[in-house]
């Protein structure tokens, strides 16, 4: 029988806190609510993307500047980096307006949802990681997803303008919306959250 490992359990409780802390957007708490919910049942498929991309370079430096601080997103931070080595990585190959370059400039670490550290399909929570002066691809989903900035970062919702929630903002995507997100000239790291 799986049991989760207690270093993972310690990222659930930051992520969760963070993402469900009154200091995020109404809509990003509520959502999230709901995503670390189903969290408190563990599962597991052991199946493993644990193949490296070359943007998971940028991991060391996106955390660097939360690794002393005292909020919950340096807590987010700190769970992070012990996991590193289980985390699934993947990366959108698909999509419109990406920088010419941002496959290899971009990764996506998964670390609960298929391939993750704890593989399962009900529910995702991982990151992205842009190196800098990186524009992602416009992407829509059926999952509803919340995002939690981590660093800099500017985002893009259906035909809006880019706007920057600035570090330890969040925004929630309904499902289908048009989003998009882009580096500053700093890696930029991003957490996520999903129901799927
Ligand atoms: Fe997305």
């Amino acid at each position: 029988m799986y049991t989760r490992p207690k270093a993972l359990q310690d990222f659930v409780d930051a992520t969760g806190a963070a993402f469900c802390s009154d200091a995020r957007p109404v809509a990003v708490r509520e959502f999230s609510k709901r995503v670390f919910a189903l969290l408190t049942r563990e599962s597991d498929n052991g199946i493993r993307h644990g193949a490296r991309f070359p943007a998971c370079k940028y991991l060391d430096n996106a955390l660097e500047q939360l690794t002393d601080d005292r909020s919950d997103l340096g807590a987010v931070a700190r769970s992070i980096k012990p996991l590193e080595s289980f985390v699934g990585w993947q990366r959108r190959t698909s999509g419109e307006n990406g920088s010419v370059d941002y496959i290899d400039k971009h990764v996506n670490g998964m670390i609960i949802g298929p391939g993750g550290m704890e593989s399962r399909y009900d529910v995702q929570v991982g990151f992205s990681l842009l190196a800098p002066a990186t524009r992602y691809p416009d992407h829509r989903h059926p999952p509803e997803e919340a995002y939690l900035l981590l660093t800099d970062g500017e985002f893009k919702q259906a035909d809006g303008p880019w706007f920057s929630p600035g570090v330890g903002g969040g925004l929630y995507n309904m499902s289908n919306i048009l989003h998009a997100m882009k580096s500053t000239d700093a890696p930029f790291l991003a957490m996520w959250c999903l129901l799927t």
